[in-house]
């Protein structure tokens, strides 16, 4: 029911084509009474009464009824194919639009298999419905009061004799709706686990190619293939139970109709046209009954599908946009964190964070891995929000701005590089597609990445393939690095940046870095000494605190963990310097 008053929501707007639809569909219905009535008349009154005249009149209207119902069919039938087609589209932008308000939190937790499964699957049995069962459903029940009105009003008694068996049939029907229930979920859940299986293993397919797991997870795949076809077909079981039965007491009702019916016009208390009609709207009582097994079993289907893809409107995203600081050009660019605390749900992962930078200034993280540098940085963007203690930015606490306006005002270059599958210069302008190739030139020289690109057969032009396939690691990372420089963010984040990229074209980025920061703070997350010692403040994080801070000299003369880094990357080094000088 939950599902439906949800729908209607999407329905609403178009309920004056839906009540046309259904006027036109109870045309339909009743006109199905007619051709029975008619062929009653012909055997009455043509071949008994012997009015032969009246033949041809009889079977033109007969051809005329089923042209026109079929014709006026085919109008209501087209009318809810292109409205659930136009609900469809809204349904599919707005989910679209709900999966870019989702939060880190939901992705962390929900396969990309299933959101396929969503968007293709479950919508696609929305719209069955909307496009079908609606009609339908209405169609059977008015066909139905129809025919027993109908009948009736030839021979209420014979009518009465039809009765007492239809209620058995629709017993039937239901019993088999209630058992099909539960497999239509199951059905469908099986269906999102196959989505994710196959989406896995074709973003992962490298992986699977380099370590020749082929085999394994085809083998997997028919696990949850196999899983599918069983379910599908343990539904069909349950239809095949029933559907025997289903048809066997439609046969009881022309058993019955012949057989009281028969007696009567022996009688004489029903002639024989009658018998006929009553013969020809046996389809009108046993075929509702029949259909109520389908249509009530797309009800169920609409109901899973539109549950989950429901779920996703009622799924709240954590971090709400309550901020209502909008009124800003530009940020500062001053960070503050103040003893904040964060936990992504079992165990603390930041632990009493405190620390303060300013715009020209140059923040480092270095730490082992898993010491919660990348979870530090996602604070700022809010990606995640603290559980205690205020994350700052210009003074004002995160959640306090508007939410675009503060992940406009930074710039992340992540840890795992994404990159679209577009053009160089689409990717390097993503931040702002209106710039110009001189613009986005000057973004990749910063960050070295010009020289690469212009020597590629189709310079900016080329397109990269899907995460950025076809480049190496370091030259995403600079690709990266530019799509970071050229939005020329108050704060601008690296989270491992330059771990793909030679010393050489390091130290080159890290002087170009120097030369456009003074209106912006930078925070620099790296694993190698030599990408943090230039840094105004050096943090050392490890299990979630920070067990040092300063800058280079002053952390190297506390010789704990951060000497300890510098001696295993530089120690070599230096003696062999120390070696060269003596000699
Ligand atoms: N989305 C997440 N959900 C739950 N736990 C997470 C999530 N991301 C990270 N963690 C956990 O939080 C801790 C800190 O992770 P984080 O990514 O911040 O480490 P890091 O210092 O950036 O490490 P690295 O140097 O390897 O990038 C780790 O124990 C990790 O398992
Ligand atoms: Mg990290």
């Amino acid at each position: 029911m939950h599902s439906l008053h949800w729908a209607w929501g999407y329905l609403r707007k178009y309920r004056t084509r839906i009540i046309l639809g259904l006027l036109l569909a109870l045309v339909v219905s009743a006109m199905n009474m007619l051709n029975p009535y008619l062929a009653g008349k012909i055997v009455d009154k043509v071949m008994y009464g012997h009015q032969k005249n009246l033949l041809w009149k009889l079977l033109l209207l007969m051809i005329g009824f089923t042209f026109i119902r079929t014709a006026v069919r085919y109008g209501y039938q087209m009318m809810f194919e292109k409205l659930s087609q136009n609900v469809i589209f809204t349904m599919r932008e707005h989910l679209y639009g709900r999966l870019h308000q989702l939060d880190f939190s939901f992705y962390d937790q929900t396969k990309t298999g299933d959101i396929m499964a969503r968007m293709t699957g479950d919508l696609e049995a929305v719209r069955h419905f909307t496009a079908w069962t609606i009609y339908m459903i209405f169609e059977n029940a008015m066909i139905l009061i129809f025919a027993v009105c109908f009948m009736f009003y030839i021979h209420p008694p014979l009518a009465l004799a039809m009765l007492v068996v239809t209620p058995v049939i629709g017993f039937f029907a239901y019993k088999l709706t209630y058992a099909v229930r539960p497999t239509f979920t199951e059905i469908r859940n099986q269906f999102a686990r196959l989505n994710s299986v196959v989406q896995e293993n074709i973003s992962g397919n490298r992986v699977v190619k380099a370590f020749a797991k082929e085999d394994y997870e085809i083998e997997k795949f028919s696990v949850e293939n196999e899983a599918f076809k069983v379910k599908n077909l343990e539904s069909a079981k349950i239809w095949e139970k029933y559907l025997p039965v289903l048809d066997s007491l439609a046969g009881v009702l022309t058993v019955v109709m012949i057989l009281v019916g028969g007696i009567m016009v022996i009688r004489g208390s029903l002639t024989f046209g009658e018998l006929v009609t009553f013969n020809s709207l046996i389809w009108a009582l046993s075929n509702p009954m029949r259909m109520a097994g389908w249509l009530l079993n797309d009800v169920q289907r609409f109901i899973a599908s539109a549950e989950k893809v429901e779920d996703l409107f009622i799924t709240k995203p954590k971090i709400k946009n309550q901020g209502q600081i909008i009124d800003i050009k530009r940020f500062k660019g001053i960070v503050e964190f103040d003893h904040v605390n964060f936990s992504y749900g079992d165990g603390p992962v930041l632990k009493d964070i405190r620390f303060k930078i300013k715009p020209g200034q140059t923040l480092a993280i270095i730490g082992p891995t898993g010491a919660g540098k990348s979870t530090l940085v996602n604070l700022l963007s809010r990606f995640y929000d603290a559980d205690s203690g205020d994350v700052k930015v210009d003074g004002v606490n995160v959640k306090e701005w508007d939410l675009h306006k503060l992940r406009e005002g930074m710039a992340m270059v992540m840890q795992d590089i994404f990159l679209f599958s577009d053009t160089i210069e689409g990717n390097i302008a993503y931040g702002n597609p209106y710039a110009s190739l001189e613009t986005v030139q000057s973004a990749a020289k910063m960050a070295e990445a010009h020289d690469f690109i212009a020597g590629l057969p189709e310079g900016y032009e080329t397109i990269v393939g899907e995460r950025g396939v076809g480049l190496s690691g370091g030259q995403r990372q600079r690709i990266a690095l530019a799509r970071a420089i050229l939005k020329d963010p108050a704060i601008l984040i690296l989270d491992d940046t330059t771990l793909a990229v030679d010393m050489e074209t390091e130290v080159k980025i890290q002087t170009t870095l120097k030369s456009i920061q003074q209106n912006k703070s930078c925070f620099i997350i790296a694993h190698r000494i030599s990408s943090v010692k230039e840094a105004d403040l050096i943090l050392v994080m490890n299990n979630g605190k920070i067990i040092e801070r300063g800058k280079h000299e002053e952390l190297l003369k506390k010789k704990g963990y951060y000497f300890n880094v510098y001696k295993n990357q530089y120690g070599n080094f230096d003696h062999k310097l120390h070696g060269q000088e003596v000699i």
